[in-house]
């Protein structure tokens, strides 16, 4: 067998083995949002698991929360402690971790934020493209989480536009690897328009099920089967607040089985947030890796 033969095979085994242990699992982990001084490395990340944190938030409003005249200039507003030199350094750590960066949140200094219709969408895209191309080359970025989470009465198409052909041109231009969207109940129509549009450059869902106010694992596994016939069973991720709403305790990891045995593939969960988890160990993000990994089906 030439060098050349056994490289190749070396590679297709390391690729298979790749496959193998990563299972295509994957983890959103939401970390910054509340301002305190959360660190990357206290966050237990399984080597198996494909690991994405979602920094909290990047926002197109200054620093008063007042929207930049409608004009789509994204500003990173996550914990001081998540630097570039921080992301840098936990993805050369653990190159299973890739970092997202969440666009918009519920609120900035005290104002609630909301989507608006820009005066002129091809502006707003050209200015969140460049402005987000800046933040995803300086903070080592692989991708964006887009959790808009208000919408003005008279919404018309502008968000599935904007964000659809947003996401698009960042995939086009190989800024960006993975595209996910945040829906709660009260924001599902714009999303799935926004799904049903650019659907094949959205990688997952991260309904937040705890927006739900589902409380036991029967009313979860309801609550994910309504889910998965608005977005794709495949991309839903199931999701859990940490001191939070909606299910609370191992009822999670009794919902999840429950959600098994109905026939769903949990091949990822979300949770929101690092923040909060630090005061219990990351006993959530430990027992939710292990569940995704003891699931292996394939
Ligand atoms: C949405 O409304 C704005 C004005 O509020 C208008 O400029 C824009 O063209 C509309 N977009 C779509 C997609 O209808
Ligand atoms: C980007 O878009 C151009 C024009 O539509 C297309 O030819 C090209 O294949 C796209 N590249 C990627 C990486 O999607
Ligand atoms: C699921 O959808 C059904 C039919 O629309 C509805 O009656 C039920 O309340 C929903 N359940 C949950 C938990 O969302």
């Amino acid at each position: 067998m030439s060098r050349l033969h056994h490289f190749s095979l070396l590679i297709v085994t390391l690729a298979l083995s790749f496959q193998l242990f990563c299972d295509g699992k994957v983890m959103m982990e939401y970390i910054g949002a509340t301002g305190a001084p959360v660190e990357f490395d206290d966050v237990p990340v399984d080597a198996n698991i494909d690991f994405h944190f979602i920094l909290g938030f990047t926002i197109d409003a200054d620093s008063s929360g007042a929207p930049q005249n409608g004009n789509g200039v994204f500003s990173p507003y996550w914990a001081a402690t998540l630097t570039p030199d921080a992301v840098a350094a936990t993805k050369s750590r653990h190159p299973n971790v890739k970092a997202l960066a969440s666009l918009s949140g519920w609120s900035l200094a005290g104002k609630t934020l909301s989507w608006y219709n820009p005066p002129d969408a091809n502006i707003w895209i050209s200015n969140a493209y460049s402005s987000l191309k800046s933040l995803i080359l300086t903070y080592h970025l692989d991708g964006i989480d887009v959790d808009y989470e208000k919408f003005p009465a008279n919404s018309n198409s502008s968000f599935a536009y904007c964000i659809g052909e947003l996401i698009t041109l960042l995939k086009n231009q190989s800024l960006i690897s993975v595209a996910t969207i945040a829906p709660f109940y009260n924001t599902v129509s714009p999303y799935v328009e926004l799904y049903e549009s650019y659907v094949e450059v959205i990688d997952y869902v991260n309904y937040q099920f705890y927006t739900d106010k589902v409380k036991s694992p029967e009313a979860y596994l309801e609550a994910f089967r309504n889910r998965t016939e608005q977005f794709d069973r495949g991309k839903v991720l199931p999701s859990y607040e940490v001191n939070g709403r909606g299910i609370q305790g191992d009822a999670f990891f009794e919902a999840l089985r429950l959600v098994e045995d109905d026939g769903f593939d949990v091949n990822g969960a979300m949770i929101f947030s690092a923040d909060a988890s630090a005061s219990n160990g990351y006993y959530y993000e430990i027992k939710t890796q292990e569940f995704l990994l003891s699931n292996s089906t394939s």
